[in-house]
């Protein structure tokens, strides 16, 4: 198996990649999508409240004939028509058309009302009632997750968060934090610096790197995933490209492949930064040209 079983504190096994249901809708577009997914060989859904079509994700499930321990899902509070934790958890499996899901996350820090402590102690029950075989988190940093361990009893066994070449080094911090922690790192939106991306540094190191391999250059980013030891959480609709994603598990690039793609990473990061800081100064700059223009006009007086 090329994409791997990865150990969570929780004592379950995670496949290490997962096929997203964010952008498929509703329907029977995204029923035949996750069936699809499931014919090629994913065996690990991660669908969430708010991408409402946990109920598609169940139907496919259902459908593929698969047991239900051969499917990993995992589905997220999002805090979706106000529900609290308690109600949205018996809602997602009664979509689900399951007992329990793999694995249940906060989807975000600003969903953990009233406070962090509060909602982790919610999804802690959730665990302990069977409803969810392991708990975590998605988008937590440093600190919110130093606020969530302080009182929790139960470790969250994930951090599902954005990360791909682009975002390295500003997501190090977590990525620290969550290993000193034995909390495993998801990967979302891996494929940006070839999908929403491209032109920048990566463009280089990943077609080189696709050439060395026989591949994609979205397979090297799945690669350069796994090789940073997080789970990718990607999607296709095509399913040529589902079966490169799995194949990509089988890519094993060398250290200096990784520091090829990290340096490059860290180059496009850069760029990105200054060209913000530029906006930001252009912003400050044209607001400070109308107030004076304003003033002038005014015949306002700034000493
Ligand atoms: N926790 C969170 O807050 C959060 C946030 C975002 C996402 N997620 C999860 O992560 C999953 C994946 O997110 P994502 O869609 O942003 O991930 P992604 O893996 O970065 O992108 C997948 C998309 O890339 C396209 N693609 C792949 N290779 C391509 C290429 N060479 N050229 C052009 N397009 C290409 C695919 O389109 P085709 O259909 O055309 O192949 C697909 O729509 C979501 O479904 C969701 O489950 C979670």
């Amino acid at each position: 198996m090329p994409w791997d079983l990865i150990k969570l504190n929780s004592g379950y096994s995670i496949p290490s990649i997962a096929f997203g249901t964010w952008t498929l809708g509703n329907g029977q577009g995204p029923i035949d999508q996750v069936e699809q997914a499931l014919d090629t060989g994913f065996n690990h859904i991660d669908t969430a409240q708010s991408y409402r079509n946990e109920g598609e994700a169940g139907t496919a499930l259902h459908e593929s004939g698969l047991a239900r321990s051969d499917v990993f899902i995992t589905t997220k509070y999002s805090g979706t028509d106000g529900l609290g934790i308690a109600t949205s958890i018996q809602n997602s499996i009664n979509n689900l058309g399951v007992s329990y899901v793999d694995l249940y996350l906060i989807h975000s820090p600003r969903l953990a009302v009233p406070d962090i402590p509060t909602a982790w102690e919610q999804m802690e029950k959730v665990q302990k009632d069977g409803l969810a075989r392991s708990i975590g988190v998605s988008n937590f940093g440093v600190s919110e997750l130093e606020t969530l361990l302080a009182s929790a009893s139960i470790k969250p066994a994930v951090n599902q968060i954005l990360f791909h070449p682009y975002v390295y080094q500003q997501q190090l911090p977590i990525l620290e934090y969550a290993a000193k922690n034995n909390i495993i790192i998801e990967a979302y939106s891996a494929l940006i610096p070839v999908t929403r991306q491209p032109g920048g540094p990566l463009d280089k190191p990943l077609s080189e790197l696709a050439s060395k391999f026989g591949a994609t250059p979205d397979q090297v980013l799945l690669a350069w995933v796994k090789a940073k030891g997080a789970v990718a959480v990607t999607t296709s609709s095509k399913k040529a490209r589902l079966q490169g994603y799995l194949a990509a598990g089988d890519i094993s690039l060398s250290e200096e492949d990784i520091a090829a793609i990290d340096a490059a990473g860290a180059r496009g990061e850069k760029q990105t930064n200054a060209k913000i800081t530029l906006r930001k100064l252009a912003i400050v700059a044209l607001v400070g040209a109308a107030v004076l223009g304003g003033c002038s006009y005014f015949n306002v007086n700034i000493i």
